[in-house]
């Protein structure tokens, strides 16, 4: 069971962000926003990258995203190494996500859906834990592929070197 969760946000999102926020900690969680709290233009990668790298790092137990559309956040938090970021517009990806593809962000979009079904995402994504078995399989076999891209890219750093 997750307590603490980080929440990151662009300017598209900050309402929205906002009442999220204050719906989770009204469930007992501890959330941690490294998101903009300005209205004015602010670039969505820097957000998801910063959450990212708590959720990497076990800053955090897990986190949220939210852009206009997700799409923009969660590719941003996709490049850290060990992040699973889903984007899930309704309660039943939102459950997937996590009993397939453990994931341990979730983006959404505050253009795309409105508060209530925002929550009903939310709660749908926290309230599921991973199957583990087959699905644990492919989820390795994901992960395998950020081992593999650091291996090449020290074999090329080396070549350079020698
Ligand atoms: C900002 O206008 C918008 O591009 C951003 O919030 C997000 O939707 C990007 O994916």
């Amino acid at each position: 069971m997750w307590k603490k969760l980080v929440i990151g946000n662009d300017h598209a999102a900050l309402a929205l962000k906002n009442e999220i926020m204050d719906y989770l900690k009204g469930k007992g969680y501890e959330v941690i926003n490294v998101g903009t709290d300005s209205p004015e233009s602010f670039p969505y990668p820097i957000s998801g990258y910063r959450a990212a790298k708590m959720v990497a790092s076990g800053e955090a137990d897990a986190g949220i995203l939210i852009c206009g559309t997700g799409l923009g956040i969660s590719l941003a938090a996709n490049k850290v190494n060990g992040i699973r970021c889903c984007v899930c517009s309704e309660p039943y990806t939102a459950r997937m996500s996590r009993q397939h593809n453990n994931a341990n962000m979730l983006a959404f979009g505050a253009r795309v859906v409105g508060l209530d079904l925002a929550k009903m995402i939310v709660d749908e994504w926290l309230a599921t834990e991973f199957e583990g078995g087959r699905h644990q399989v492919r989820v390795d076999m994901i992960m395998e592929i950020e081992q593999k891209q650091s291996l090449e890219a020290a074999d090329k750093e080396t070549g350079r070197v020698n």
